[in-house]
């Protein structure tokens, strides 16, 4: 990083769920330009970016990762000082009806962005190229299930049970061999599922919230028993910058959440805000309805977060009950946003 110019950081999948929550945090915590990629397609709403789109210091490129052509020239244009990898196909259940567009993004993008980059740090002198980095973000469900009991760990093996679970592992693959063999100075996190604004209506949370909301039922996978350790997206996005600004080269570092919870207490808790905030006829518990399990389901993910803590300084701020509230509200106040997700879901 050249200490004359503010640094420049390209963010991939920046309108979606945690990409718009790192272009808005940290366009109000750093003087950094941001450089955002997104194909804006079913799940990356414009609407995400409002914000950020009057900003002088993002730029929004409307590109996919796997065009190798549009990479080189974003690269080129932008010349980024560091990368963060936030691009993904990411839902699990989309993944087991149509695995293609994982492959495709997940994997034949991926290896498409890490070469874009390793051919831009080519080009730059020794101390630009000194400073590169390029952020892998991926997931713990590469780790497979848990048991009742332990965490995985930077040193837990790579057993992914679902096809969107195989391409992000694959991904850290790519990842790390463009480390070994090119010498991309190449970090990866592993995060928990994370939860909070803007994200889209078909993953738990906001799903819940939205069937709830219109008085439709509350589908859980099976007993509901499955353990979550939810980490919110503020803090998902702080961790990546303590890991981009500190982090050691070819390290992983695992993002602990510190709040497992079964998918059942989960949604009672919701229930219960919103029984709080917009009571209804009958509590909205009543509108629980169990429903078949998903194939290949995980039942624990746990992450132990001590490495980042005590190598980086990094622990998680924002407690889940305090979190889950702070959401909850955020989905009411903004019906607007919302309505797009709901109207950008229908295309998908
Ligand atoms: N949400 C979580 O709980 C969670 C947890 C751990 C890791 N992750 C990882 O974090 C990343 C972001 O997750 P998210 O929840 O924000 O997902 P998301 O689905 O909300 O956003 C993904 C974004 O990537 C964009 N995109 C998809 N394919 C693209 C392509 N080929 N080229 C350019 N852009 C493309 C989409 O338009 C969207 O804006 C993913 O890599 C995911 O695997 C997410």
């Amino acid at each position: 990083m050249s200490a004359s110019r503010p640094r420049r950081v390209l963010v991939t999948g920046c309108a979606g769920f945690i990409g718009s929550t790192v272009i808005a945090q940290w366009l109000r915590d750093t003087d950094w330009r941001l450089i955002g990629v997104d194909t804006l397609g079913y799940a990356g709403l414009r609407e995400s970016l409002a914000e950020a789109l009057d900003d002088p210091r993002f730029t929004l490129h409307v590109a996919d990762i796997a065009d190798a052509a549009a990479m080189t020239e974003v690269f080129a244009r932008e010349q980024p000082d560091a990368v963060v990898h936030l691009a993904a196909e990411s839902h699990v259940d989309r993944s087991l009806s149509g695995p293609a567009a994982f492959i495709q993004t997940n994997l034949v993008g991926m290896a498409a962005l890490l070469d874009a980059a390793r051919r831009h740090t080519g080009t730059l002198d020794h101390q630009r190229r000194a400073g590169f980095r390029f952020l892998n973000v991926s997931t713990d469900e590469v780790f497979g299930a848990l048991g009742p009991t332990g965490r995985f760990n930077e040193g837990s093996p790579h057993a992914p049970n679902s096809p969107y679970s195989a391409t992000k592992a694959g991904a850290d693959h790519l990842a790390r061999a463009w480390h070994r063999s090119y010498g991309l100075p190449v970090l990866t996190t592993y995060s928990p599922n994370n939860y909070g604004p803007r994200q889209l209506p078909e993953k738990l949370i906001p799903r819940i919230i939205a069937a709830a909301l219109a008085g439709q039922p509350l589908p859980i996978y099976g007993d509901g028993s499955q353990i979550r350790d939810w980490l919110h997206v503020d803090d998902h996005a702080s961790a990546l910058r303590a890991v981009l600004e500190r982090g050691q080269i070819g390290e992983t570092y695992c993002v602990g959440g510190g709040t497992e919870v079964s998918n059942l207490v989960l949604v009672q808790r919701l229930c219960a805000l919103l029984d709080a905030r917009r009571p209804a006829s009958a509590p909205h518990a009543a509108l629980i309805r169990h429903v078949a399990d998903r194939p290949g389901h995980d039942w624990r993910y746990a992450l132990d977060g001590s490495k980042l803590e005590r190598e980086l300084g990094w622990t998680a701020q924002r407690r889940l009950d305090e979190g889950l509230a702070a959401t909850v509200d955020w989905y009411l106040a903004n019906p607007d946003w919302l309505a797009a997700a709901h109207r950008s879901l229908a295309t998908a």
